[in-house]
Formats: structure tokens, C-alpha cells, sequence
């Protein structure tokens, strides 16, 4: 706890250094304001390519008055630290999984119910679907920060030294999830030990063994290289976590009217490139893990893996009002794939 604080103390330094260095001697601050988003991902991934779009297209429209700075590979801190200083104001937006934003409002822990979503259609329907999304956006305002745009992240898998053919071999597995409380629950419900830790750790507890396992999208296994420690990707696709534009609640709501419908439209076009780019990504990845790493990818039982978690569903929302009327307009949508699919 003392550490994390100290590196929050030192990482708001830097923040405040550089801001006083845009600063004439009598303190005002001459040229644009600067916009900071964080994020945990190396630059060649899709969402660094679509915030670079976001950058060149709010810096042509509102140059005058905004500069985007783009602070890759978690350099600004986790998204856990980093969600933390876009909540005190220090940075203006941090992009990360959902997952992390379970802290901050227990509505989150639906994207991290295990086959919530039938197929990647549902999946992507939900994430257009305005009443659905605003309700979770807005959830944390309070807290002072907010949800302004997604981005694909793919569908999740386990992946590790062996394939795991049916749910019965996870059974007793160590095995790394995203820091949340649903994401824990899930992995007891399939049998195994959850082993939360930050996505930068990942690599050296599979090397190390303190894991036996993690879960992620193919594109993990070569832009964070886990394919050099991880050779077999089963494909149980258990989860679809969107990562989330998170903004200052202040610094979003306080937008002038025409220079919030900038940023909108920004954020709406940063969202379709990295949607492109993620298709291509997730590609490249899956040929780069098969024929350069040596990952083998496994087509496993996945009813073994749902009938195993399916109950789960059910217990939570029966416990949870507020997810229950999420959970509930997902469902329709939800069946209107499956009998298109009949
Ligand atoms: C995905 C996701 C990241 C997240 C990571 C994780 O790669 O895109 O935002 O940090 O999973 O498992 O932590």
C-alpha cells in the first residue's frame, strides 16, 4: 500500500512538473492545455493507433486550445494507479479493461460474467446499444470519473504450458485474472484458484510458475509475448471484456457544447479504426504465435466450460438489482442472435 502510494506521489510529480514547465513565470499557462491518456498496451497495438487518431483529430480542430499526450505500456502506472489519478484530475483519460472499473461501481461486474454475450454480434450490439451503455457509463460519476467509448478486445481464452480440453482440466489450477471480484468468482466457479494480478506481471508468473495458467485474446500471446511461455491456446471463449475510454467526470462535463461534440465524434472515430485494426491485429497474431512461437491453438469442449458456469449467471443477478436490469435487456438481444442463428 505504502509503495503503490509513493509511486502515485512520484508519478503526480512528473505530472505537475511538466505542467508547470508549460507555465510562463507569473504561472499562467501559455499555449494549449495538455490532455493526458494513459494506457497499458506497447504502441503497435489497436488502441495506440486509434488514440493517435484521436490525438491528430482533436489537435486539427482545437489545436489552439488542446494538446493530446499519449502515454503508452503503462508508463503513467496500471490501469489500476492510472484510473486512479484520471479520478483525482491528473490525467484526463486512462483506456483499460472493464474489469478494473468493478471498484468503482459493482455494475461493471457484468462484463465479466463468464458467456454473458451468445456470440461477438451480441457482444458488439450491447456496446451500441445506447440505454444499455449509458446506464454503465454514467454509473460512476459520482466517483468523478466516466466511461465515454469502447474498444474490441477480443474474446477471452486459457492459455498455458498444456491444452485444456474440457473444464475438468483446469480443476486445481493456479490461474491469473484481471484484479475483480467477478473475474475471481468465475474462476472458482470453473474449479480452479484465481490468481489476481496487474497484466505486467503476467509474463514472468508463467515463466516463474507462480501461475499455471492465464486467460486473455490471441493478440497477448505476442504483443506481451506470453506465446514465448505459454505454447497452447485453448479456445473456450469464456468472456468478450471490452477495454473502456475513461475520462475525468469534470473534464468531460465541463466541455463546452461544440468542443464536446468534437471529442464525441473523435472518440466515435477512434472506436471504428481500432475495431479495423483489431480484426487485422487478432490475425497477424494468431500467425505469428502458430508459425513463429510455436503456439499450438486448441478447439475445446466449450459446453463443458458453460454448463460448469451457466448457474453462476443466474446467482448473481438474483443477488444484484442493479446488474439484474442490465443482465435483462442484454437478453433479448441475446435471443434474437440465437434464433437468427437456427
Ligand atoms: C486485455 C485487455 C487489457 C487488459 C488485459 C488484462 O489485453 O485489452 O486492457 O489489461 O487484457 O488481462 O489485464
Amino acid at each position: 500500500m505504502k509503495r503503490r502510494k509513493t509511486f502515485l506521489g512520484l508519478i503526480m510529480a512528473l505530472i505537475l512538473s511538466s505542467t508547470l514547465a508549460a507555465c510562463g513565470g507569473s504561472g499562467q499557462v501559455k499555449g494549449p492545455e495538455i490532455i493526458r491518456i494513459s494506457h497499458g498496451q506497447p504502441e503497435t497495438h489497436p488502441i495506440h493507433i486509434a488514440l493517435s487518431g484521436f490525438k491528430k483529430e482533436i489537435e486539427e480542430q482545437l489545436g489552439d486550445k488542446y494538446e493530446v499526450q499519449i502515454y503508452a505500456n503503462g508508463l503513467l502506472g496500471d490501469t489500476k494507479n492510472a484510473l486512479e489519478l484520471v479520478q483525482t484530475g491528473a490525467l484526463d483519460f486512462v483506456v483499460g479493461s472493464a474489469s478494473n472499473m468493478e471498484t468503482f461501481h459493482p455494475i461493471y461486474s457484468i462484463f465479466s460474467m463468464p458467456y454473458l454475450f451468445v456470440d461477438e454480434n451480441v457482444y458488439k450490439e450491447v456496446m451500441e446499444t445506447e440505454p444499455i451503455v449509458s446506464r454503465i457509463y454514467q454509473s460512476t460519476e459520482a466517483s468523478g470519473v466516466v466511461s465515454v467509448g469502447w474498444f474490441d478486445a477480443g474474446t477471452r481464452n486459457f492459455y498455458g504450458k498444456k491444452p485444456f480440453e474440457t473444464v475438468d482440466d483446469l480443476r486445481g489450477l493456479k490461474i491469473r485474472v484481471q484484479p475483480s471480484p467477478m473475474n475471481v468468482m468465475m474462476m472458482e466457479a470453473f474449479g480452479a484458484g484465481a490468481v489476481p494480478m496487474s497484466f505486467g506481471e503476467v509474463y514472468t508468473a508463467l515463466q516463474n510458475g507462480t501461475i499455471d495458467a492465464a486467460e486473455n485474446n490471441e493478440f497477448a500471446l505476442t504483443s506481451v509475448k506470453h506465446g514465448e511461455v505459454a505454447k497452447y491456446f485453448s479456445y473456450d471463449r469464456h468472456q468478450m471484456v471490452p477495454d473502456l475510454l475513461v475520462a475525468n467526470a469534470a473534464f468531460w462535463n465541463h466541455l463546452p457544447e461544440k468542443e464536446k461534440a468534437i471529442f464525441q465524434k473523435a472518440v466515435r472515430h477512434a472506436e471504428e479504426v481500432e475495431q479495423v485494426e483489431w480484426k487485422k491485429a487478432t490475425e497477424e497474431a494468431i500467425d505469428t504465435a502458430k508459425n513463429q512461437m510455436g503456439v499450438t491453438f486448441v478447439d475445446v469442449d466449450t459446453k463443458s466450460y458453460r454448463d460448469r458456469v451457466m448457474p453462476m449467471q443466474k446467482e448473481v443477478v438474483e443477488k444484484n438489482p442493479a446488474l439484474k436490469e442490465i443482465y435483462d435487456m442484454i437478453q433479448p438481444i441475446n435471443m434474437k442472435h440465437e434464433e437468427g442463428a437456427q
